[in-house]
């Protein structure tokens, strides 16, 4: 079974990443079953007009509520007939027997920098899930309605990368999709290699070296030559608590981090 998303933009051709690497690799092997979507095929004006400005004045366009409705509609009529037949969207997928057939309806994402921040726990809940799907907001965003409107039939998490914009959701999909993916069974062949990284138990990594033992004058530590499994464990666990309070002192308990910065300063 295979985790199913899709994805509507009015950039198609900003998601070819997926086509490549890993998550190329997963699509072909058929544990990723995504279909993108073009709003603007969900219009029915000459222009096929997607936004407009916004009630109340201000700067920029707001995207129209009727087209995002259309779309989400027929993604929702599709991944639920099944997906095993070509969609005629263009997206050119072999589309491989996804798990949603069976689910009634995805869980919407709306990427965002006004959403709760996108975290690697909330990528682990995402990876547990049968189908995904992204909307793609540009301009100064969404009608509010759509929200209201895709809340009564979908569950709904507006996500944000980090406190910084985007110009659109898109490479914010990208993101997370690839997030999400790395987690699924199978696509990552070493599992161990998804466990010790940053953010799988709440403290950064601690740094990696290879050959030469010398490089530019600047050795390897000492205790990574020396094979003394417990030391070598004990010198990277300390090596991430002081590389954790310099640089994200946020996600230790104040006490650690004056603790750890202290320890630092005496030697
Ligand atoms: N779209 C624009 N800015 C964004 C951000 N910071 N995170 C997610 N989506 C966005």
């Amino acid at each position: 079974s295979s985790l199913r998303l899709d994805v509507v933009t009015i950039f198609p051709e900003y998601l070819s990443p997926l086509d490549l690497s890993l998550i190329g690799k997963a699509r072909r092997d058929g544990l990723l079953d995504l279909h993108v979507h073009d709003l603007r095929d969900f219009t029915h004006d000459r222009h096929r007009t997607v936004d407009d400005s916004p009630y109340g004045g201000g700067a920029g366009m707001v995207m129209k509520p009727g087209p995002w409705a259309e779309a989400l509609e027929h993604v929702v009529a599709q991944g639920s007939a099944g997906g095993a037949e070509g969609d005629g969207d263009g997206d050119g997928a072999a589309a491989a027997d996804s798990a949603a057939a069976g689910a009634r309806v995805p869980t919407l994402i709306v990427p965002g920098p006004g959403g709760e921040p996108f975290t690697q726990q909330i990528a682990r809940e995402l990876a547990d899930e049968a189908w995904l799907a992204f909307a793609c907001g540009r301009y100064e965003g969404i009608d509010e309605r759509v929200y209201e409107w895709a809340g009564e039939r979908m569950p709904v998490r507006v996500l944000s990368l980090g406190d910084y914009v985007l110009n659109g959701g898109e490479v914010a999909v990208l993101a997370m999709v690839e997030a999400v993916a790395r987690l699924l069974p199978g696509v990552i062949g070493n599992a161990e290699s998804l466990v010790e990284e940053s953010h799988e138990d709440g403290l950064l990594e601690y740094p990696v070296y290879t050959k030469p033992a010398e490089w530019d004058g600047r050795a390897v530590p000492d205790v990574l030559l020396g094979g003394n499994h417990r030391a070598i464990a004990e010198w990277r666990h300390e090596q991430r608590l002081q590389r954790t309070a310099e640089r994200r002192p946020d996600l230790l308990p104040p006490t650690a981090v004056s603790t750890v910065l202290a320890d630092l300063e005496e030697r």
